[in-house]
């Protein structure tokens, strides 16, 4: 059977794609933040999963206001890095997993979960950031992606709550697999920013630890935190950060497992507008 080897958590800002891809990642603004990912490359190195299950949220580039998928599971064999108005990343062609999509969007579903299946996705910065902030640049990403987009754009989003639930859905369908597949689940995103507003500008150090801190050792209780803290909190950005639930909700521990390990805990601001905030957690 497929099994959840880990989970991983980062933040997306899309300039840290234009540092990696034009080579500033030395500069002495962005050194701090790369090197609080060294290790975590090495971890990926080091623990090659066969497939990554990233959950992330599209920022109208493949969703416009014209349909809204509160979930969207990516079913299709490549994804093509979007242009997001400066011509698409050079980043390699996301390589798909269509059959353990399909299974995940059959199991899921039956689960009680309503997912939108998607076949057609250019895939934006929520998705190839973290990559690129684990991976570096490679000829090609190590491992198929399963692309799984939240709606935190456009209100209403999906609760905390229901994340967290849907995370221990994707756990259940990942396990009655029938292959041996390693399988990292990502929730990406956040952590506090606000980009517009007269809030905009929005950090606040304080709340994201404590939310780091909580997603690691009380992930049900984070589960019931509702929407406007986040808001009022983190920023209206900071809505971003439910998807970690996701993530959170598809470890062993949620289910009577053994708590994780925790292999890498990273925060630094300033990255654009966003704090960064980073986890990896392993299933024992
Ligand atoms: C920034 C952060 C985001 O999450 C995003 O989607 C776009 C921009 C920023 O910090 O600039
Ligand atoms: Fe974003």
């Amino acid at each position: 059977m497929a099994k959840i080897t880990a989970s991983v958590y980062t933040s997306h800002v899309p300039a840290i794609g234009v540092a990696i891809d034009l080579g500033k990642t030395q500069e002495p603004y962005w050194q701090p933040l790369f090197a609080g990912y060294e290790p975590s490359k090495q971890w990926m190195k080091d623990n090659k999963p066969d497939v990554i299950f990233l959950v992330y949220n599209d920022h109208a580039t493949a969703f416009s206001l014209d349909v809204i998928p509160t979930f969207a599971i990516g079913c299709a064999a490549e994804f093509q890095p979007a242009d997001e108005g400066w011509g698409p990343r050079p980043v390699p062609m996301v390589k798909g997993h269509p059959q353990l999509a399909a299974h995940i969007a059959q199991s899921v579903i039956q689960d009680d979960f309503d997912l939108t299946i998607v076949n057609k996705m250019p895939v934006d910065h929520g998705l190839t950031v973290p990559l690129s902030l684990m991976c570096g640049q490679p000829e090609a990403w190590p491992c198929s992606v399963i692309p799984f987009h939240v709606n935190v754009v456009q209100y209403p989003v999906p609760s905390g709550k229901r994340c967290f639930q849907l995370g221990q859905a994707i756990r259940r369908a990942v396990e009655s697999y029938d292959e041996p597949l390693k399988v990292q689940i990502w929730g990406t995103g956040g952590m506090s920013h606000q980009l517009q507003g007269a809030r905009a500008g929005l950090i606040n150090k304080a709340w994201d630890n404590a939310f780091l801190d909580r997603l690691i050792a009380d992930p049900a209780g984070q589960a019931e935190v509702p929407h406007i803290d986040y808001v009022r909190e983190a920023g209206s950005e900071g809505i971003e950060l439910v998807m970690w639930l996701i993530a959170r909700g598809a470890m062993a521990d949620i289910k009577g497992g053994p708590a994780p390990t925790l292999r890498q805990r990273f925060y630094h601001v300033p990255a654009s507008n966003t704090a960064v905030g980073h986890l990896i957690l392993e299933n024992n």
